[in-house]
């Protein structure tokens, strides 16, 4: 089912998430249809269980290729719980974000370039993965919801603030 993506302002958004301490369950398994279907139907990239109001640690992301945007990289479809992320060099890269929470706005938001995540699928299956990139990135802006953080608490350089249709006049931009 397609639910509703809470908007920056509500209060909801700053909390921080609790763990899952079940897996496998009839519950969570309607979760992750309920955030995949809400995704799909917005075209994000990602959706933390917070954004469709519900608590938990919980996130999903994954880019498929598309020819029409050949700069953007794949990143696999993933569900990621109880999220644990360990940056691998002190390098940051500032890049341009959205998020469903803060619709029709991008930002340019400084993230690890290269990191190490870990934590579990909905089977309760270990993940354990070294990424980078655009990968890397997806992962730092989805878990920060967990921690009640949105993109726009991370930019450094506000006039790189703003909204799509004026930061990339006639660009056809990449939902999310
Ligand atoms: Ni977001």
């Amino acid at each position: 089912m397609i639910r509703e993506v809470l908007k920056m302002g509500d209060p909801f958004l700053l909390q921080q998430a609790r763990p899952v301490e079940r897996f496998d369950t009839p519950e969570l398994q309607a979760l992750l249809a309920d955030m995949r279907d809400t995704m799909a139907h917005l075209n994000g990239a990602g959706l933390a269980a917070p954004q469709i109001g519900v608590g938990l640690q919980v996130v999903i992301f994954g880019v498929a290729r598309n020819p029409r945007y050949p700069d953007v990289e794949e990143v696999p479809d993933t569900v990621l719980i109880n999220p644990q992320l360990s940056p691998l060099s002190d390098e940051l890269e500032e890049d341009w974000e959205g998020c469903l929470s803060v619709p029709g706005l991008r930002g340019m938001v400084p993230r690890y370039v290269r990191l190490r995540y870990q934590g579990y699928d909905e089977k309760g299956q270990r993940i354990d993965r070294s990424v980078d990139g655009f990968h890397a990135r997806v992962v730092q802006h989805e878990c920060d919801h967990l921690a009640g953080i949105l993109y726009p608490m991370r930019i450094r350089d506000f006039s790189k603030f703003g909204f799509i249709q004026a930061l990339f006049p006639g660009e056809e931009v990449l939902d999310e």
